[in-house]
């Protein structure tokens, strides 16, 4: 915790973001760089979108589970999904979705294909901005719902195994990221 006496000096704001992102982070955003990156994105002086990136560390995330991160002051979902997973997201691939578009910053406009909003070709890693659609609740994940993906509980959205919305008054799939591998344990949002 060296570098949040370092970087924070007196300005006790600074210190306490910096004590609460690596708290939520604690194994899950790696010490250092990216702990670097978010007290240099809490100043107020800095350049927000310049420096809005964070590397998080997914090596501790085991398969059928989900890692919870914040970034930019919103939740970040890092699911490991297990091949069941995969499989019912992509068998629905043609089915009458309420939102065609994959809402993947990364692919703008693509379709909705399952393949479309996971990160890696085998669609192991789906990464998705936590923020229901509708009025931006957190859904709730861990298989929640009907579609046994996530569930919004403030006003009944579905959501499922691609993060896409089925059930419910939310208009849009859950939003992917701009996100992309480091490397095999590494994960760079923004
Ligand atoms: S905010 Fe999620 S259903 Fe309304």
């Amino acid at each position: 915790m060296s570098h949040a006496d370092d970087t924070a000096g007196d300005h006790g704001a600074t210190r306490r973001d910096f004590l609460y992102y690596a708290t939520a982070g604690a194994g899950a955003v790696a010490a250092g760089a990216a702990a670097w990156t978010l007290i240099n994105q809490m100043n107020p002086s800095a350049d927000v979108q310049a420096l809005s990136s964070i590397q998080v560390d997914i090596s501790g995330v085991a398969e059928g589970t989900q890692l919870t991160v914040k970034w930019l002051g919103k939740p970040v979902f890092i699911r490991y999904r297990t091949a069941e997973e995969i499989e019912a997201a992509r068998a629905d691939d043609d089915a009458a979705l309420i939102d065609p578009n994959a809402e993947n910053a990364n692919k703008p406009d693509a379709p909705a294909l399952d393949a479309n909003r996971a990160l890696d070709e085998e669609g192991k890693w789906l990464v998705m901005i936590g923020v229901c659609t509708h009025l931006g609740c957190v859904p709730i994940g861990d298989g929640a719902g009907d579609y046994g993906g996530w569930f919004c509980p403030c006003h009944g959205s579905h959501y499922d195994t691609s993060g896409r919305i089925r059930r419910g008054p939310a208009p849009q799939n859950m939003h992917v990221p701009i996100a992309s591998f480091l490397d095999d344990t590494t994960i760079q949002l923004g």
